[in-house]
């Protein structure tokens, strides 16, 4: 499929990026990875040490919060999606990604959201949801509902790693916002 394989260019030639300073921490670009053609995409903040060491987004313990939550409430498994992350390489002792990093690394993340063509968004916690909604308040402001950009509905949620710092209420938060998606992907009532 012609979308897999521009993906896989771009990704071939994000492996060796170094438009920012974090190519000299990474052990490997974390491009993205899942469906190529996803109707669902999420979209988290940057890769953690499980991810940088396997080369796949969220595959830590935030990751495997997020296939719970999909699997309960979108009864889907990760292979429906395409998980993808602001920034593609590991922000040293995990610091939060600085805007001139965000900033190079964006045309990627652009060309992702072009080339899947998702129907929804779900943008995890403040880094992506503030970026592609071009807004500066927080995540517990700007999630509860979904909003128009072109054709695709981006839904924000929190961070699945402050889900696991805060426990049941914001997961139920997360649970309603992904039931929000669902609703949004025509997946169920
Ligand atoms: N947190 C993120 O934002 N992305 C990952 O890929 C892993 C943890």
């Amino acid at each position: 499929m012609a979308t897999g394989r521009e993906l896989e260019e771009l990704a071939r030639e994000a492996s060796t990026c170094v438009r920012c300073p974090l190519a000299d921490h990474r052990t490997q670009v974390v491009f993205g990875s899942g469906d190529p053609a996803a109707d669902l995409m999420f979209v988290g903040e940057a890769p953690g040490r499980d991810e940088d060491l396997q080369g796949e987004p969220f595959v830590g313990r935030s990751g495997r919060l997020l296939d719970r939550l999909l699997d309960e409430e979108l009864g889907v498994d990760r292979t429906w999606c395409y998980i993808a992350n602001v920034v593609k390489c590991r922000p040293p002792e995990n610091r939060d990604p600085r805007t001139e990093e965000i900033d190079s690394c964006r045309s990627y993340l652009d060309a992702q959201l072009d080339l899947v063509n998702p129907l929804v968004v779900v943008t995890l916690g403040n880094f992506a949801t503030r970026l592609l909604l071009g807004m500066t308040e927080g995540i517990t402001r700007l999630r509860g509902r979904s909003y128009p950009i072109g054709d695709r509905h981006l839904v924000p949620t929190y961070h699945p790693a402050a889900a696991l710092r805060s426990g049941g209420a914001v997961v139920a938060e997360m649970r309603a916002d992904l039931v929000r998606a669902k609703r949004l992907l025509g997946w169920g009532r």
